[in-house]
């Protein structure tokens, strides 16, 4: 499908292959969410799913570091938050079957990587097929992996930006689900360019999800559908 702009985006600069209104899940999607440290596209999910557009519900949280900003988010959200802390498992194959029990006892339809600063491995991504999205902050596939942001102001790029994305086994790397764009201003540092990207994040994220649904459901269409 192809992209067309956001018409409900008064910044403009989100290229959204989804037409009004959002399609609705019936019944809403369980969502599960990965996160590592401030939580603040966790929270925006939860957000989207508590005052609309989005059809879903953020049934569990998991963290890798205990205590960590998403957690205490979830605290004060009332979102079931479990731990999956690294350090206590062998390799990266344990910690992703830890992933997959927890999101399973869960029941949820769909898995967001939103902050998730572990790389995964096929384990975790063959057990949601096409129901593993990650959010990057760069216009993907320029300035994959780490600092992301660091990387496009050393490039000197006037462009910047977030990706949401089906995850694949390459990191940082799947099929591209919504991108916004955002200037880099004169003046620009590494905070002030990350929270006006972040601000992008939070926005395209549900939309993102939406997104992944809606192919889910195409892929898989019901009895009624079925005929
Ligand atoms: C986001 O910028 C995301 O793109 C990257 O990690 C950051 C997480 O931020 N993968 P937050 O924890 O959601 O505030």
């Amino acid at each position: 499908m192809p992209a067309c702009t956001d018409a409900s985006d008064p910044g403009g600069g989100i290229q959204w292959p989804l037409p009004q209104p959002w399609p609705a899940a019936h019944p809403p999607l369980r969502l599960g969410v990965m996160a590592s440290g401030n939580g603040s596209n966790f929270e925006a999910l939860v957000q989207a799913c508590r005052e609309g557009p989005l059809a879903a519900e953020v049934a569990l949280l998991v963290v890798n570091n205990p205590g960590c900003g998403a957690e205490r988010r979830a605290e004060r959200l009332g979102v079931p938050c479990r731990h999956a802390d690294h350090r206590l498992q062998p390799s990266r194959e344990a910690l992703d079957r830890q992933l997959i029990g927890l999101f399973r006892e869960a029941a949820v339809d769909l898995v967001v990587m939103a902050g998730w600063m572990r790389i995964v491995t096929p384990v975790l991504i063959e057990a949601f097929p096409g129901r593993l999205v990650n959010i990057h902050p760069s216009l993907l596939p320029s300035f994959r992996g780490v600092d992301a942001v660091g990387q496009a102001l050393a490039a000197g790029t006037t462009l910047a930006g977030c990706t949401a994305h089906l995850v694949a086994a390459e990191v940082d790397a799947g099929p591209i689900l919504v991108q916004a764009a955002v200037p880099v201003l004169a003046g620009d540092d590494h905070a002030s360019l990350t929270a006006r990207i972040q601000a992008r994040e939070h926005r395209i994220l549900p939309l993102a999800v939406a997104l992944a649904a809606e192919r889910i459901a195409a892929a898989a269409p019901g009895p009624a559908a079925q005929g």
